[in-house]
């Protein structure tokens, strides 16, 4: 099936401006499109430049817009996407590099910044760290994410406001939060306590939409926004119960 691919193209070195470039493939319903870009780029174009590594769903390095949609390039089949153009931009609100490659460094230290690692002051174990099967339910679809930046990509708010964290950090920060092992939560919470941070989100649901790895992003951030306000309820309750406590001058 002959298929047209409209490709972005720009090259700051030598571009004024980003322009489309069309490609004509004999493109198989079964194949995934990032195939497409690889046949393009051996076959017909070798200067085009895009992100891949594993072709399998796991890196998160192929992510662009296909066809208005912030998704995996070797997670989508041309027979999901075909109409007689398949266009292929790079992920928006971010800057271009070249091509269909988008600069991730303000993304990744946006996920740097919310600490994505254990924090737990116990001391060190022999073994691991326990935790019993309904402690790790509650991270089991948080832990799937990748980082391919499909959800931040995709958001009206980050595309909007560039001090927003942004979904994919704020998943980042779930994953933490509802650990049982790390100790660090108040912490945590008081750092997406901000409008820049989980209050940023207005329930777009567009990152839930995308998410190559099916995570409910929008009803995780809503559960932080929940345990914010339950410490903030704890934290007045403990104030007035100390205020009755206190002897009468
Ligand atoms: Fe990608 Fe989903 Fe992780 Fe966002 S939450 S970075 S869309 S895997
Ligand atoms: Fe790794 Fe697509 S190349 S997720």
């Amino acid at each position: 099936m002959e298929t047209i691919f409209r490709i972005h193209r720009f090259n700051p070195e030598t571009d004024r401006e980003p322009f489309f470039r069309e490609y004509r493939l004999d493109a198989e319903p079964n194949l995934r499109v990032l195939d497409c870009l690889n046949r393009i780029k051996w076959e017909h174009d070798g200067g085009l430049s895009y992100r891949m590594s594993c072709a399998h769903g796991v890196c998160g390095s192929c992510a662009v817009k296909i066809n208005g949609r912030c998704t995996l390039a070797c997670q989508t089949l041309v027979r999901d996407v075909a109409g007689d153009v398949v266009t292929i931009e790079p992920l928006p609100s971010f800057k271009v590099v070249k091509d269909l490659i988008v600069d991730l460094d303000a993304f990744m230290a946006r996920v740097a910044c919310i600490r994505p690692f254990l924090l737990s002051h116990g001391p060190v174990p022999d073994r691991e760290r326990p935790q019993s099967p309904e402690e790790r339910k509650k991270i089991d679809e948080v832990i799937r994410c990748i980082l391919c930046a499909c959800c931040t990509g995709a958001c009206p708010v980050s595309q909007g406001d560039p001090n927003y964290l942004g979904p994919a950090p704020l998943v980042q920060a779930f994953r933490r939060i509802f650990d049982s092992r790390d100790d660090e939560t108040s912490a945590r919470l008081a750092q997406m306590d901000a409008p820049d941070a989980a209050w940023g989100c207005v329930n777009h649901f567009e990152c839930t939409r995308v998410c190559p790895k099916r995570i409910p992003i929008t009803k995780s951030i809503n559960f932080i926004k929940r345990e914010i306000e339950k410490t903030r309820d704890q934290q007045i309750m403990t104030e007035i119960n100390r205020a009755e406590k206190r002897p009468e001058d």
